[in-house]
């Protein structure tokens, strides 16, 4: 499926400004953001002093390295209303990460906050190819995760027309996507396949629907699934990126003219790559993890704050802002088997190669004694699903001889049904640790 890119004059001018002109922007308002966390909220205040430094102390880009980071867990301390920077009064929206482990993370925006999160996901949508009257459907989670609000509200600014649909109902979201025909789709790629399921459960190929554009994120995804996506709709699928503690999704988007790495929107949320272990600032294209500081955000400002994410900076292609290359991981979800670092990209990567295997999948980590092991647990194709019996062994050889080959460990495989794996209304859960 082609989908046209947009025209220069489409374009907000910051988008193609000279680097120069980007970088005096960025100066400007880093200078504004550090100085309004520290004299508003009281951590920045104490972090800061702590490691001793000021706001005056920024001169240059370079100079945001002698700041201290801010972790997942200083927001968990602050718990609820603590790292806000403007009165409660002047929040006009709550998010809040579901908090699996401990408390959850709250986030805050003022209205200003809201129209530049709407303005940002209205550039990222146009990037993508989509265009005002088109029809947008969005299936990330409506509530106190930021997809479901964040993609309507940037879809309503652009000024099209917005099927609010939210997660779940899989056979409603079919019956939904036949009857409204939208031109794209917003959801998480793992629930896309799911949606995929079902319109061929109903007999329906999902080719023939009138989806041209998929905008997907919120977990990582790998450009095997990108492949698989768009054959399974004949259609363009972008990457979007985004957290809540930064602003949600519309920190970062793909342009359909390049698909190359996601455009950070550069003159909102300024990147870093560190690296993980020394927190030391590592220049551009190097692997690393992402670090975010807020520039114009009023209620809640954020400074260095470690996404966990990996990744690494590039120059801009299709835009002036720097591109991030698509998550490979997040650091935290890297897996140590028998002393080797395999993230769930490499594997599903090895998993999409052969075309007898489905994109569902989970791993499964166990210990016996001293030893991690990794257990691939994976469905068929339902075309393949009558031979399963005779091809099970085939697939579960060539699977872990390709993860030997790429990631240097013996895994154990096993091939099942179709059904077999939970399906996600959302982000996928890959990984079932069990020691
Ligand atoms: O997932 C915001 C979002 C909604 C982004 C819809 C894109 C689309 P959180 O729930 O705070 O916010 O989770 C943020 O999700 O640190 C990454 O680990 C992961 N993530 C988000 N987008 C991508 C992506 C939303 N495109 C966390 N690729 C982030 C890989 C992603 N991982």
């Amino acid at each position: 499926m082609n989908v046209t890119p947009p025209t220069r004059d489409m374009l907000d001018p910051i988008e193609y400004t000279s680097h120069d002109d980007l970088k005096a922007l960025q100066l400007a308002r880093l200078k504004w953001s550090v100085r309004h966390a520290y004299e508003n909220v009281e951590h920045y205040r104490r972090s800061f002093d702590a490691s001793g430094v000021r706001p005056d102390d920024l001169t240059e880009l370079s100079d945001l390295a002698k700041f201290p980071f801010t972790m997942k867990d200083d927001l968990r301390q602050n718990y609820p209303y603590g790292m806000f920077a403007v009165p409660r009064e002047k929040i006009v929206r709550i998010h809040a990460s579901s908090g699996t482990t401990g408390q959850p993370t709250v986030v805050g925006y003022t209205q200003k906050d809201i129209d530049t999160w709407a303005d940002m996901m209205t550039r990222s949508m146009r990037a993508a190819g989509v265009r005002p009257g088109d029809i947008v459907h969005i299936a990330y989670g409506y509530g106190l995760f930021t997809g479901g609000l964040g993609a309507h509200y940037g879809a309503e600014r652009l000024g099209c027309t917005v099927i609010p649909m939210s997660g779940g109902q899989t056979e409603r979201q079919v019956q939904l996507i036949q009857d409204f025909k939208p031109r794209v789709i917003m959801v998480t790629p793992s629930y896309l396949l799911a949606i995929a399921d079902e319109f061929a459960r109903q007999g329906l190929d999902p080719r023939d629907s009138s989806l041209e554009i998929g905008m997907l994120g919120a977990e990582p995804w790998t450009q095997a699934m990108r492949c698989e996506i768009e054959q399974r709709f004949d259609m363009q699928a972008l990457d979007l990126y985004g957290l809540s503690e930064v602003i949600g999704p519309g920190v970062a988007s793909e342009c359909v003219e390049t698909k190359d790495g996601l455009h950070i929107w550069e003159d909102h949320f300024y990147p870093e790559i560190i690296d993980p272990k020394t927190g030391e600032v590592l220049p551009d294209g190097e692997k690393g993890e992402l670090v975010f500081t807020s520039l114009s955000k009023e209620a809640f400002p954020i400074i260095r704050y470690r996404t966990r994410d990996l990744s690494r900076l590039l120059a801009g292609t299709a835009r002036t802002m720097r591109r991030m290359e698509k998550i490979s991981g997040r650091s935290d979800d890297m897996l140590i088997i028998k002393g080797a670092n395999v993230f769930p990209s490499q594997i599903e990567e090895q998993i999409l190669l052969d075309n007898r295997l489905s994109p569902h999948y989970v791993l499964e980590v166990t210990r016996q004694g001293p030893l991690d092991n990794l257990d691939v647990v994976v469905e068929i194709k339902p075309d393949y699903e009558n031979e399963l019996a005779s091809l099970a062994d085939d697939c579960e050889t060539m699977l872990k001889k390709h993860v030997k080959t790429v990631a240097g460990i013996g895994i154990g495989v096993r091939v099942v049904r179709v059904g077999q794996i939970e399906r996600s209304m959302g982000k996928a859960k890959r990984v079932i640790d069990m020691r």
